[in-house]
C-alpha cells in the first residue's frame, strides 16, 4: 500500500508574513497519518522558517529546485547538500515552467535526481506533455522517455523511494484538468515504464502523483485510480483550507 503524497508547490508566489500565516493556520490541522504525508515547496526564502513553523507539525517542507553539484561558483543556485542539511526533504525536479523557462533538459533533471538521492532527498520528478503532443497521441512515448532519461544510473533502492509528477503541461494553471480516466491511464503507462527498467517491486513502491489545476473538487476522483498517489498542487496550494481539504482527501 503507497502512502498518498499531497505536495503544494507555491512557486513564486507570497510575501513572508503570508508564508508565515499559512504556517501557522496549518500547522496543527494536518496530523501524522499512515495514509498520507503532506508537502510545502515554498520559495527557498522561506524553507527556513517553514522547517522551524512545521518542526512539530505532520507538515514537510520541499524545495522547487536545486543544482546538481555541491558547492561551487555558481551565483543565485542552492546545492543539494545545502537543502539536506537544513532538514529539507523533498525536492521538485524537472517541473515544466524550468524546462520552458530556464533550459532545463532531461540530461539536467537526471544529474539533479541522482544529486538529490545521493543527499536523501525525495526528488519529486516531473513528467508532462505539451497540449500538441497529446493531440498527436504522444503522451505515453514523451513521458516514458522522460522517466527513462530522468532515472538513468538511479538505482532500484533509489527509485522506490522517488515521487514521480505525471503534469501535462496544458493543465497547468488553466483550469483544465485531465480526466481522472485519463491522468491515471498516463500514471499506469509511468508505472509500466519503471516497470521496464527496474522490476515489478519498484513499480508498486514508486509513488506517482498527478499535477494540473487539482483543487478540493476534483482531487477525490483522481485519488480513487489505482495508478495515482496523490498531487502535485499549485494555486489551490496557496490557500490554507484548500491545502487541509486537499490532505484530507487523502486520508
Ligand atoms: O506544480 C504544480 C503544477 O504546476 C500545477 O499547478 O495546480 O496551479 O495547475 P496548478
Amino acid at each position: 500500500m503507497r502512502k498518498r503524497i499531497i505536495a503544494g508547490n507555491w512557486k513564486m508566489y507570497k510575501l513572508s508574513n503570508q508564508a508565515a500565516d499559512f504556517a501557522e493556520q496549518i500547522k496543527e490541522r494536518i496530523t501524522t497519518s499512515d495514509k498520507v504525508e503532506a508537502v510545502i515547496c515554498p520559495p527557498a526564502l522561506y524553507v527556513t522558517d517553514l522547517l522551524q513553523r512545521f518542526e512539530t507539525s505532520a507538515v514537510k517542507v520541499g524545495a522547487q529546485t536545486m543544482h546538481d553539484t555541491d558547492e561551487g561558483a555558481f551565483t543565485g543556485e542552492i546545492s543539494p547538500a545545502m537543502l539536506a542539511d537544513l532538514g529539507v526533504q523533498y525536492v521538485i525536479l524537472g517541473h515544466s515552467e524550468r524546462r520552458q523557462y530556464f533550459n532545463e533538459t532531461d540530461e539536467t533533471v537526471n544529474k539533479k535526481v541522482v544529486a538529490a538521492h545521493k543527499h536523501h532527498l525525495v526528488p519529486i520528478v516531473c513528467v508532462g506533455e505539451t497540449l500538441e503532443q497529446r493531440e498527436a497521441k504522444e503522451t505515453v512515448s514523451i513521458v516514458s522517455a522522460q522517466v527513462e532519461k530522468a532515472f538513468a544510473d538511479v538505482t532500484a533502492e533509489q527509485a522506490k523511494k522517488s515521487v514521480i509528477a505525471y503534469e501535462p503541461i496544458w493543465a497547468i494553471g488553466t483550469g483544465k484538468t485531465a480526466t481522472a480516466e485519463d491522468a491515471n491511464e498516463v500514471c499506469g503507462a509511468i508505472r509500466h515504464k519503471i516497470e521496464t527498467i527496474y522490476s515489478k517491486e519498484v513499480a508498486d513502491a514508486i509513488r506517482i502523483q498527478y499535477g494540473g489545476s487539482v483543487k478540493p473538487e476534483n482531487i477525490a476522483e483522481l485519488l480513487s485510480k489505482d495508478h495515482i498517489d496523490g498531487a502535485l498542487v499549485g494555486g489551490a496550494s496557496l490557500d490554507p483550507e484548500a491545502f487541509v481539504q486537499l490532505v484530507e482527501a487523502g486520508t
